[in-house]
């Protein structure tokens, strides 16, 4: 299916996420011919520009982040609907300047008055531009068209200013207009726990507690927090990545099956899940939550800084750059199974996968000195890099006596299906021009999430403690703490 035709306003387009992935993932799709000839793409920010100056600034660092190269035919006539608009977003003004330049897009590139306004700009400005769109009667389209409104993360900063920010923005779009972001959502490859565990007959029936030891969940990067000091300050992993897109995959993960893969049905059953979550109480959040925060050390080779000597970084900083989470998901398919969860920031390598570990076996028949090797079963979704699944099984070692040790069965998808996965950007915009909103997050998804996120922040934000770890290693001996409390540890991705 081809979207309608339409223009994709991006407020703070002169920021980086324009050219590194918006603009990108568009001329992708634009070159796939996925996208209708009628569509536009307005950039809207303070700097001065003309829009030529654009979408040569646009073109200079296309090349880094699309995959096959650039064909100049398709950027030259992909550019001919990029337009610049310098403007204040806090300014009424702005807006009737915008309208205006919309209906003229609508007369003279057939844009048929749908919009979509992708808010791209750092979040304490989204309610004044969802107010002043509001006000300039731009969260309906032009002529019977569409108008809708893409949020990006984080959701607000914690249960009260998300519900608050929710109530904001639905005083001018309805739920249905709403688009809030979420890119591991667009990864084929959390994507693919749907279909691993719903296009399969094997998995669903030992998906619970029965068969289920533990889970865990990593997201794991080698990067420090770079260039963005001042963002992460605020922020933190916790706020960053945990209430998003760990929270989401963990959904994925202990979901019930939904009945159809549409908007409702599949929001339906993850809201299900994180309120299934046990609270965590203020008073033990030490129990199932660790902040860490990375010092000097090794990564690949390389030594490199800790987070408190980083640029626009408090020397005295408490931010976590790293996050442990021990949850309990109370429904009859996992009552008593923990799902250990980690993001951190300087771990020794790129690593997000969801690990799912069965009991052992009940019995082994083989003399103790001979399962020495013998782990118990493992089913590990790799979400990136080496996307593709793999599968712990014990086996028999070669020789004469009856020795068994562990073996991995793999998958990678890249050579199962010999094509290179699109960019999770590609995917999400091309869902929001068709309308489609299954891949987004539902207003109480976010609010949801925070409800288990709350009385970890309120307890760090009172113990004001951060626990270090030297950069290139997994994260504090505190986070190892929290597994061996049930008998458990960490695994090494
Ligand atoms: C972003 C976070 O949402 O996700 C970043 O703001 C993080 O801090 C990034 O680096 C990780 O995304 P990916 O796709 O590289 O796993």
């Amino acid at each position: 299916r081809v979207p309608d035709p339409g223009v994709v306003v991006i407020f703070g387009a002169s920021g980086d996420l324009t050219s590194r992935k918006l603009v990108p993932a568009l001329y992708e799709l634009a070159s796939q011919r996925r996208l209708p000839m009628e569509i536009a793409v307005v950039g809207l920010s303070r700097t001065e520009m003309s829009h030529e100056e654009f979408r040569k600034k646009l073109r200079e660092t296309l090349e880094e982040h699309v995959s096959g190269g650039v064909s100049d035919d398709v950027w030259d006539s992909f550019a001919g609907g990029i337009f610049y608009l310098p403007g204040d977003s806090k300014k009424p003004e702005t807006y009737e300047e915008l309208k205006g330049f919309l209906k003229k897009l609508d007369e003279e590139r057939g844009t048929q008055g749908n919009r979509a306004f992708y808010l791209s700009t750092s979040p304490s400005l989204v309610p004044t531009i969802v107010e002043r769109l509001g006000e300039a009667g731009m969260n309906e389209g032009e002529n019977g068209g569409w108008s809708r409104l893409v949020i990006e993360k984080p959701f607000g900063r914690d249960l009260g200013s998300a519900k608050e920010l929710n109530e904001e923005i639905r005083r001018h779009f309805d739920e249905g207009q709403i688009y809030r972001i979420d890119h591991y959502l667009g990864k084929e490859t959390v994507q693919n726990i749907l279909a691993l565990r719903f296009a399969n007959g094997i998995f669903e029936p030992i998906w619970n507690q029965h068969y289920v030891d533990h889970v865990q969940i990593t997201v794991a990067e080698d990067i420090g927090v770079g260039t963005r000091g001042a963002f992460y300050e605020e922020a933190g992993a916790l706020r960053d990545i945990v209430q998003n897109h760990v929270m989401q995959v963990l959904c994925l993960t202990a979901m019930e099956p939904p009945v159809s893969f549409d908007a409702e049905s599949l929001r339906e059953e993850k809201v299900k899940v994180l309120k299934a979550v046990r609270p965590i109480p203020d008073e033990e959040a030490d129990d199932y939550a660790v902040r860490g925060q990375y010092t000097r050390g090794w990564v690949f080779g390389e030594e490199v800084i800790g987070y408190r000597e980083e640029e626009n970084v408090d020397p005295d900083s408490v931010t976590e750059t790293f996050v442990g989470l021990r949850l309990f998901v109370d429904n009859w398919r996992w009552a008593g199974v923990p799902f250990f969860l980690r993001a951190g920031k300087r771990m020794p390598k790129k690593a997000t996968e969801v690990a799912i570990q069965f009991h052992s076996s009940p019995h082994t028949p083989f003399a103790h000195d001979d399962t020495e090797g013998l782990e118990p079963n493992v089913l590990v979704v790799r979400v990136q890099p080496e996307e593709g699944l793999s599968l712990k099984i014990g086996a028999k070692v070669p020789g004469s006596g009856f020795e068994v040790s562990s073996v991995n069965m793999d998958l990678l998808y890249g050579t199962a299906f010999l094509e290179e996965a699109p960019d999770a950007y590609q995917r999400l915009l091309l869902d929001l021009m068709l309308g489609d909103p299954t891949l987004f997050i539902r207003a109480d998804e976010a609010e949801g999430a925070w409800r288990i996120l709350d009385p970890v922040m309120r307890h760090w934000a009172r113990k004001k403690e951060v626990s270090p770890y030297p950069a290139g290693t997994w994260g504090p001996e505190d986070a190892d703490a929290l597994l061996e409390r049930d008998g458990r540890e960490w695994r090494r991705p």
